[in-house]
């Protein structure tokens, strides 16, 4: 065997023996590199008669190449045995049980809209979305906001970049756009909850730009304050989870509604102890009234023939009530501990007969 081929089996052995991408890679410097062994006899060549160096080349030529194959071959081979080993050794074996202390937690937030869900479901309501990039038609207009309306000041909206017709989208201020939505898109009867984020431009200790809410919307031919107030007694008795709690109806101001109402539910201070249920104090907890008729004809539904109610609620708020929670900024913190302090055991999803927070 002459040089060439006994050169060619050595390299070709020594990439099959490689067990490591590092291996391979110093079999292949030593071969092809540009101090290799058949790159020197490459540079041989040019000391050769011409006829024997054309057979030499050809020859030469092809041992590259085949030992090239080789290479690039037990290259693959070694990066498919690697992830292969990668995927056994981080197999996830979705069947065992939750572990609380090392699984992720849910999100006082996420909770507190499920029990809110929950409770509304039970009642018959079904869940209703919307977008959070608003135009001011379903953000205001509609909501019988008109332009000059002092309610607009109230709102602090975020407003984004002017169209080319000179129109502004915001980000929605209230989840009461979905209301509009809901009416233009079904016929009544309507009975809907829609949770989800808001946004203001005001940030202190009670108040973050973003920040979450749940609407409700009931309407047909028939309801009225009557269901509203039995409605949101009901729901406030169950969200809270305290026999007894006392709930009042206080005379109020929204565009969107005539009659309104704030609620607020009995607590007791005492010794600077916050406690929801029986005492002499209020805390007012949600808006809602009868549906105003200049809302109704925006969507298109004729005031003659169809009422009902409407109410509007932030999360964060009774989240704070219901579990103690004191400061509003924390929710957005990402804080580990807190959320350990504060959050909940995953798949255990509230319902109103099993318990809401259990
Ligand atoms: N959209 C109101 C707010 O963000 C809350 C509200 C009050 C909603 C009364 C309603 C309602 O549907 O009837 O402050």
């Amino acid at each position: 065997m002459d040089n060439l081929a006994s050169l060619r089996d050595e390299v070709l052995s020594a990439a099959a023996a490689a067990a490591t991408a590092a291996e391979l890679d110093e079999v292949r410097v030593a071969a092809l590199g540009k101090k290799g062994r058949l790159t020197g006899l490459m540079k041989e060549l040019g000391g050769l008669d011409p006829e024997t160096r054309k057979a030499r080349g050809q020859a030469l030529n092809a041992v590259k190449d085949e030992v090239a194959a080789a290479l690039d071959a037990r290259k693959t081979e070694l990066e498919d045995a690697a992830l292969n080993a990668r995927l056994a050794q981080e197999v996830a074996d979705v069947t065992l049980p939750v572990r609380p202390e090392v699984s992720g937690m849910i999100h006082p937030i996420s909770q507190t809209m499920d029990e809110v869900i929950a409770i509304f479901a039970q009642m018959g309501f079904t869940v209703a979305e919307g977008p959070e990039i608003e135009d001011d038609f379903h953000n205001f207009t509609a909501l019988n906001i008109p332009p000059e309306h002092p309610a607009r000041q109230m709102h602090d909206t975020f407003y984004l970049p002017e169209q080319a017709d000179g129109s502004r989208f915001v980000l929605r201020t209230h989840t009461s756009p979905v209301q509009i939505r809901t009416m233009q898109n079904q016929t009544p009867p309507i009975r809907i909850v829609a949770p989800g984020r808001t946004y203001r431009c005001d940030s202190d200790m009670t108040h973050t730009p973003m920040f979450h809410q749940i609407e409700g919307l009931v309407i047909d031919k028939a309801t009225h304050f009557g269901h509203l107030k039995g409605c949101l007694v009901e729901f406030v008795q169950t969200f809270f989870e305290v026999s007894e709690v006392p709930v009042r109806f206080r005379p109020s101001f929204f565009p969107f509604t005539e009659p309104s109402a704030e609620v607020d539910i009995g607590c007791s201070r005492k010794g600077g102890e916050l406690t929801i249920g029986a005492g002499d104090g209020w805390l007012e907890i949600l808006g809602c009234g009868m549906v105003h008729p200049n809302v109704l004809a925006a969507c298109g539904l004729d005031p003659d023939e169809y009422q009902g109610f409407a109410f509007g609620m932030g999360i964060e708020r009774i989240a704070m009530l219901k579990y103690g929670i004191p400061d509003l900024r924390t929710f957005f913190d990402a804080d580990l501990r807190w959320l350990k302090h504060y959050g909940f055991v995953p798949l255990d999803l509230p319902t109103v007969t099993g318990g809401l927070s259990r």
